[in-house]
């Protein structure tokens, strides 16, 4: 099945830009859930750019479907994780001078900083997850520092811009995918998915969960969150069913004609 995350950060980057106390994060997460989101997922940034403490405490106390909370590794955050118990975090990379977050955390590197607050987090009874690019020895790392999810960064595949690029950033995606379920990972997916880009990954049936905001939160400017929401949701749906019919159409017996 293909869950949808809502990223709802931007939300409070909006907010954020006048220091007001409207658009309320929270009443988006209720939108989004009354949309049909599968979980709702911000991200507590260092810099507290978007989302502050006040929206992921109550996000984490309201939300009724499951929190996605994406957090780097610093002590602070983790504090904070280990406080809140969201249902799930995802360990992302993080500069300040970014506009978003860009591409995938790299485990192999960080490894020895990553493995313990991995620990921590499970101990608390928080599902991990890794957002990495989709290469082999991140995969593996991941696996091995414990987590339970990778998501795997969809940026290659978001902003290629010829087909083969996009052919070859699928082909990337594909493998990944299926080296994490090898290893008894779950697979998300998600960064520059849109309504446009998204029916390939979600017609392939493998990832769990697609984590996605910028798109959403765009056309909710025009149709309303809960629309917006849905509309995303029933493209994933349709995704699926679209591919089981050609399958199935691909493996019917053909018909002999008899003229
Ligand atoms: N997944 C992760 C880990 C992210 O950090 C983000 C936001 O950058 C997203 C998904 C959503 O990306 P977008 O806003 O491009 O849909």
């Amino acid at each position: 099945m293909n869950k949808l995350g809502v990223n709802i950060d931007h939300v409070a980057t909006v907010r954020q830009a006048r220091r007001a106390d409207e658009p309320d994060p929270v009443w988006a997460a209720v939108e989004a859930e009354l949309g049909g989101a599968d979980s709702i997922t911000f991200h507590l940034r260092e810099d507290r750019r978007h989302i502050q403490d006040r929206d992921a405490e109550l996000l984490c106390r309201s939300v009724a479907t499951k929190v996605n909370m994406e957090m780097a590794t610093a002590a602070e955050i983790v504090r904070i994780a280990l406080k809140l118990r969201p249902t799930q975090c995802t360990l992302v990379p993080e500069r300040r001078e970014e506009v978003t977050t860009e591409g995938g955390l790299d485990v192999v590197r960080t490894r020895a900083k990553v493995k313990p607050v991995v620990r921590r987090l499970k101990r608390a009874g928080i599902v991990t997850s890794a957002f990495i690019e989709p290469l082999e020895a991140q995969v593996r790392q991941a696996a091995d520092c414990g987590f339970d999810a990778i998501e795997l960064w969809t940026g290659a595949y978001a902003h290629a811009r010829t087909e083969k690029a996009q052919g070859r950033a699928l082909e990337d995606l594909v493998s990944a995918l299926e080296l994490g379920w090898s290893l008894g990972l779950t697979v998300h997916a998600g960064h520059g998915l849109t309504y446009r880009n998204v029916e390939p990954l979600a017609a392939m049936g493998g990832f769990s969960e697609f984590n996605i905001g910028h798109s959403i939160v765009a056309r909710a400017m025009f149709t309303g969150l809960r629309a917006a929401v849905r509309e995303m949701k029933d493209l994933l749906d349709r995704a699926l069913l679209k591919a089981a019919a050609l399958d199935q159409a691909d493996h019917a017996p053909h018909e002999h004609r008899h003229d």
